[in-house]
């Protein structure tokens, strides 16, 4: 197989999850196991980091192998690199990927692909006049727990679903006893912050993903930390949500909650718990794992004592499931369909559109919350 080079400029390289995720956990093992296959080639990623720090990219660059540079518009301008990807800090995406698209070049996003999904659309509108190609980071289906579980929904396992529940969060400190482990950006809204941006984008694929389209969303969020200390040890106001509870219809007749929180403590299965239940049977998925239980393994629940502990441990009847299939990380996942996408026009299904539809869902919730309503999504397209 002849290698297909494909430049790519990874802009926020310095970042949380650029550095960890995308560059050390997908492109760096593309690139060193360099067999890719896309139609009769093999693809091969040349890397070049770009961010504000030099001294932080230049150790970065170095420990893989790739080229970096402080100037993204020289970088913008140079031909050997053809996809800009952009993981920095959410409030300067718009800018940046305005740039990189008038310069020819294709797009790949990390959530949310825009702060509004009007500003999403204008992207969009200026990507289909280029002609350049285009995905957004959808990652979270492809964990291990979620793939398990789409595999059953797949499989007609839980008969009519009927209902289903995200859980997910646990305390962010608010760095004066103990060191926040969350940038300070993501607690101000004109950087981009707000647990609904950031996290609600990640819920619309995973609920439509596994259940089918959203009809209506209610959401009540909430501001549990109003100050917290930045990186520079300074204290700053929190202007954005850090909980939020959802009720959703689904176009199927299901109902569904959403819990999310950077102000609770974690006494459940996993960080992120998805549970749905059928007529048939009910599954819970964590990060890694998952367990069902069928009608014939659900017990004949009748009473509670409300003088006695009946000292049932319902986590009993349920199974883990054991076909995990190879585990492979997410970020990954979604990179090689990128790249295969760009070399031979396979499908994206994690498109740029599928990431405006990720931020209609977040402004659909921040709106239900402002006119206190129910909010109709938009019909899929
Ligand atoms: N897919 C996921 O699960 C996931 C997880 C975390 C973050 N993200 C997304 O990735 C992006 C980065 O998040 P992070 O947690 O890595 O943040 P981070 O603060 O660790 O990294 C942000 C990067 O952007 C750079 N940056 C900050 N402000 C900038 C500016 N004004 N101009 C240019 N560069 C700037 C920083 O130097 C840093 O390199 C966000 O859009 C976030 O929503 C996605």
């Amino acid at each position: 197989m002849a290698p297909t080079t494909i430049g790519i400029i990874l802009n926020g390289a310095t970042g949380r999850i650029c550095s960890t995720q995308h560059l050390a956990n997908a492109l760096a093992p593309i690139r060193d196991e360099g067999r890719l296959p896309a139609g009769g080639d093999r693809i091969v990623p040349n890397l070049i980091l770009v961010g504000r720090n030099a001294e932080k990219l230049a150790a970065i660059a170095k420990s893989y192998g790739a080229e970096w540079s402080t100037d993204v518009d020289a970088v913008l301008a140079d031909p050997a690199y053809t996809v800009f990807f952009d993981a920095a800090a959410t409030a300067q995406r718009q800018g940046v990927l305005e740039r990189a698209i008038a310069a020819g070049k294709h797009i790949y996003s990390e959530k949310p692909v825009a702060l509004t999904s009007a500003k999403g659309l204008e992207l969009m509108r200026a990507i289909d006049a280029k002609g350049v190609r285009h995905g957004a980071v959808e990652d979270k289906l492809y964990l291990p727990g979620l793939q398990k579980l789409s595999r059953l929904a797949a499989s007609d396992f839980f008969g009519r679903v009927v209902g289903f529940r995200i859980e997910f969060g646990w305390w962010v400190f608010d760095g004066t006893e103990v060191p926040c482990q969350r940038p300070s950006w993501n607690y101000r809204k004109r950087d981009g912050g707000g647990l609904i941006l950031d996290m609600y984008p990640h819920w619309r694929y995973v609920i439509e993903g596994l259940l089918g389209p959203i009809r209506r969303v209610v959401t009540s969020l909430s501001t549990a930390t109003p100050e917290r200390i930045d990186e520079r040890g300074e204290r700053y106001t929190v202007d954005v949500e850090d909980s939020a509870a959802t009720l959703l219809e689904m176009e199927s007749g299901a109902t569904g909650t959403i819990l999310s929180s950077w102000a609770t403590r974690v006494r459940r299965d996993d960080l992120l718990t998805v549970q749905i239940d059928g007529t048939q049977g009910s599954a819970l998925a964590g990060l890694h794992k998952c367990w069902t239980v069928s009608n014939a393994q659900t017990p004949r629940t009748a009473h509670f004592s409300i003088a006695t502990d009946l000292g049932i441990d319902y986590r009993t009847h349920w199974t883990e499931v054991t076909d995990g299939g190879p585990a492979r990380n997410p970020y990954r996942v979604g990179w090689e369909d990128f790249l295969r996408h760009i070399a031979t026009g396979s499908p994206m299904k994690a498109d740029f559109a599928a990431g405006i539809r990720d931020v209609q869902f977040a402004e659909a919730c921040y709106r239900s919350m402002k006119d206190r309503t129910w909010i109709d999504l938009a019909p899929r397209s």
